[in-house]
């Protein structure tokens, strides 16, 4: 009997300590948000959404950029149903980062209705999806998780500029440390030839650090600084597309590991909500379990970040970025 007893303790113990351990740090800034806008983009799913609750907490007035503005719109239902404030106000817009069409029109609309926006959270991405050219003409996994937020974040520097201090949150992944300067480049001067998925989705959040690391410079003295945030491995559909996840019996053989190693959502969520809410102004940082740590080696090198950010003009065609947003 004692036996049981012993070896039940000794296992739930285990078992705790190791979910405590993986699911990373909590963010304890108790800094409001009242009434500053924040743009969320991806803000329906997985750490976009569980962000959008934390900074519905904290009083903040949300822009939930969504592509699907059903599930947007059911999510501002959700948050508002918890009460947390009278005041709150949320606002669903339509964001399809595979279109700049559908970028520059939802930027115009912010620029339009806005006065300031306190902070963009470039969180919308997507992982090891089919490889096919957008209505651009580029590679699905670098637009949508790369030059689509770098076209918006250009189009939306004015209205950033404008508050007395903002944000812009890149949300990167320790992936980017899989990534070399040899495949990035490769990788986005010819977007039709075959690659892994693996590494398309490297070299953009490679290609993420790179833009906060020159934007950042170029930013310096505005009042708008830029980070990066790796959120650590979350539960969420990003791996729907993953072939060892992408079936239900493959992912129920994993649960019972995926359960203690894996963080939740709003685990995943607590880095973003740091870098927002922290009194900390670094900027160009790379941020991972709610403090500062170091990318790769070339993610923040001064050479190849120029040079990455001219090449991306450069394949851009400066159609949809003018002069005076660079
Ligand atoms: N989960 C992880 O382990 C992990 C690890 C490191 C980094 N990250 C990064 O964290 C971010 C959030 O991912 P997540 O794990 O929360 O995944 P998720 O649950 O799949 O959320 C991704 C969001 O991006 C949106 N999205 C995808 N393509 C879009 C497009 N073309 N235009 C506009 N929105 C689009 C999705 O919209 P739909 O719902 O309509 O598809 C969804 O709202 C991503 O940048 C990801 O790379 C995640």
């Amino acid at each position: 009997m004692w036996k049981y007893i012993v070896g039940t303790v000794a296992f739930g113990s285990v078992a705790y300590g190791v979910i405590r351990y993986f699911a990373g740090s909590t963010c304890y800034c108790t800094a409001r948000l009242d009434g500053l806008v924040i743009i969320i983009t991806g803000a329906n799913s997985g750490i976009g959404r569980a962000l959008s609750f934390e900074l519905a907490k904290r009083g903040a007035t949300l822009v939930l950029a969504c592509r699907s503005i059903d599930k947007g719109i059911i999510l501002k239902q959700e948050i508002l149903a918890q009460n947390y404030n009278r005041q709150l106000q949320i606002y669903v817009k339509h964001l399809d980062l595979t279109s700049f069409d559908s970028i520059i029109k939802f930027a115009e609309c912010i620029n339009t209705e806005f006065n300031e926006i306190y902070a963009l959270v470039n969180n919308a991405g997507i992982f090891y999806y089919p490889q096919e050219l957008t209505v651009d003409g580029f590679d699905v996994t670098l637009q949508t998780n790369y030059l689509g937020p770098f076209v918006l974040t250009h189009h939306l520097l004015k209205v950033l500029k404008r508050a007395v201090h903002s944000r812009i949150i890149n949300v990167s992944s320790e992936a980017h440390r899989i990534a070399n300067a040899y495949d990035l480049k490769a990788i986005t001067k010819c977007q039709s030839e075959f690659r892994s998925h693996f590494k398309a989705y490297s070299v953009t959040k490679l290609a993420l650090l790179l833009f906060t690391h020159e934007l950042s410079k170029k930013l310096a003295k505005t009042n708008v600084i830029v980070n990066a945030v790796n959120p650590g491995n979350v539960e969420t559909a990003i791996y729907r597309s993953y072939p060892p996840l992408s079936k239900w019996w493959l992912y129920a053989l994993q649960w019972p590991i995926r359960i203690l190693i894996i963080k939740r959502p709003h685990q995943g969520a607590q880095t973003l909500l740091h870098t927002l809410l922290t009194s900390n102004r670094s900027t160009g940082q790379y941020f991972t379990e709610c403090k500062l740590a170091l990318p790769s080696s070339i993610a923040f090198n001064e050479a190849l970040s120029k040079e990455y950010y001219s090449l991306t003009l450069e394949i851009l065609d400066k159609k949809f970025i003018t002069e005076s947003e660079c």
